[in-house]
């Protein structure tokens, strides 16, 4: 396969890299930030829709950082919200007012909020979800989908490894750990099924309601491809939900904000019992909220379930989520991220096909997939095996080259403060990358 050429000079990240894997495990704080090409970049500063890296490089963003900008870089208005209440003070052991407007906020827009608490990560307010439904239902286990990622926490590190000759069948899968280390015996808490296949979550409902707490999904697939559910498929899990007395779990960390305020369960018109949403909540700031129903959130209000966080809602994160959500509620917002994800997706659809390419372009708009694939669709994680990894990975190396930056694993983000020129500047660097590959 053709290499892309390196036009970029990364010589002051790659003495940093050096300099860091002394101190930092691996050089980085997550382990995702290793993987880029040829190694792991620094960045200087962002602002709007482009980031720069400390060798001077500028990129048009289309990571928004995994998701969180939403608002773009440095948005104004984000920032004033965050000085002028961190001026004010910036954790105090105790409630403020401004928890009260946000959750007031989410409960508006979220058709299952009536009750919640705010956390830091996604991974935390998952587990927070967890222990609510084991408890309401006195039940211990929980599905969940194969290539879902739910956080890297121990009961949720699995069914990420795609490696057909030991996942077992689709009818009989088998979990895969992510990672060493997981405590022994986790997988009991859990059974792990391929998506989008309602016939099989009611077989294995059927089988073992009695044992089932909850159903956690990703509403949208977008740890894996970008994914959409099939027709039917949520309320199908809904309908299975009520029937067996589980809680129905929308992790809503990247869909939350991002398919409209009210999330997927809105955008579908399917109401889970629980919902975890995060990144897009509140432009970097590390604050994420677990929502649910009162039926399910008293227990958490009575006591029964532990919910705690020393640093929960320290005023600049929940400043920070408030002006984000204040950005998107201006008029239009979702619509013109829906309009230019359609745009997008339609170019370089237009451009794989004019330079012969097999670039499968999937998503919803305001999230969408690149990767290489001979077939029509992708539908579930077994199914991600149709990608050319190499080549995926190759396109994305060539668009960071000139200057476009895309997630590892093929996402793109669209945000608020995207316009149309940018879209047609990624399409015509798409078009120059794909001849490159050819
Ligand atoms: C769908 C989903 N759930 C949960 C998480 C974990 O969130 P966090 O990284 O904030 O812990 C992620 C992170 O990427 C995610 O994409």
């Amino acid at each position: 396969m053709k290499q892309i050429k390196l036009q970029l000079n990364h010589s002051k990240s790659a003495e940093l890299l050096e300099r860091s894997k002394k101190v930092l495990a691996g050089g980085v704080s997550s382990e995702f930030r290793k993987f880029n090409h040829p190694h792991a970049l620094f960045y200087d500063h962002s602002e709007g829709v482009y980031t720069y890296d400390v060798d001077g490089n500028k990129y048009l963003d289309f990571t928004l950082s995994q998701g969180p900008m939403i608002v773009g870089h440095s948005h104004p208005h984000v920032l004033k919200r965050v000085h002028e209440y961190s001026e004010k003070g910036q954790l105090f052991a105790g409630q403020h007012i401004l928890e009260i407007e946000l959750a007031e906020k989410l409960n508006k827009h979220i058709p299952s909020a009536e009750l919640m608490r705010f956390c830091l990560d996604g991974s935390t307010a998952i587990q927070t979800a967890l222990r609510v439904a084991r408890a309401k239902t006195g039940k211990n286990k929980f599905i969940r989908f194969e290539g879902h990622y739910h956080g890297w926490l121990d009961n949720v590190s699995w069914g990420l490894t795609l490696d057909l000759e030991r996942m077992g069948t689709k009818e009989n899968p088998n979990s895969l750990p992510w990672t060493d280390g997981i405590a022994n015996e986790i997988d009991n808490e859990f059974i792990i099924l391929p998506w989008n296949d309602l016939e099989l979550v009611k077989k294995t409902m059927l089988e073992y309601h009695n044992v089932i707490a909850a159903i956690i999904t990703e509403p949208i697939m977008c740890n894996s491809g970008c994914i959409l559910p099939e027709e039917g498929f949520l309320q199908g899990l809904r309908d299975l939900c009520t029937t067996y007395n589980s809680a129905l779990i929308f992790d809503e960390v990247i869909t939350g904000f991002r398919t409209g305020l009210g999330g997927a369960q809105k955008y579908y018109d399917v109401t889970p019992d629980l919902s975890i949403f995060a990144k897009a909540l509140a432009s970097g700031y590390p604050i994420s909220a677990i929502v649910g129903k009162k039926e399910w959130m008293h227990l958490i209000a009575e006591g029964k379930v532990i919910h705690a966080g020393t640093m929960n809602s320290a005023c600049a994160l929940i400043a920070a989520a408030l002006g984000t959500i204040e950005v998107l509620e201006e008029e239009g917002t979702h619509e013109r991220i829906f309009a230019l994800g359609h745009r997008l997706m339609d170019g370089l659809r237009r451009v794989a096909e004019e330079t012969g390419q097999n670039l499968l372009v999937q998503g919803l708009g305001p999230m969408l997939h690149t990767g290489f694939a001979n077939v029509k669709s992708v539908k579930d994680f077994r199914e991600t095996t149709a990608y050319e990894q190499p080549k995926s990975k190759m396109f994305i190396y060539g668009m960071q080259q000139r200057g476009i930056r895309i997630i590892g694993r093929g996402l793109w983000y669209i945000s608020a403060v995207h316009e149309e020129k940018h879209i047609d500047h990624a399409i015509k660097i798409a078009k120059e990358t794909l001849l490159e590959l050819n």
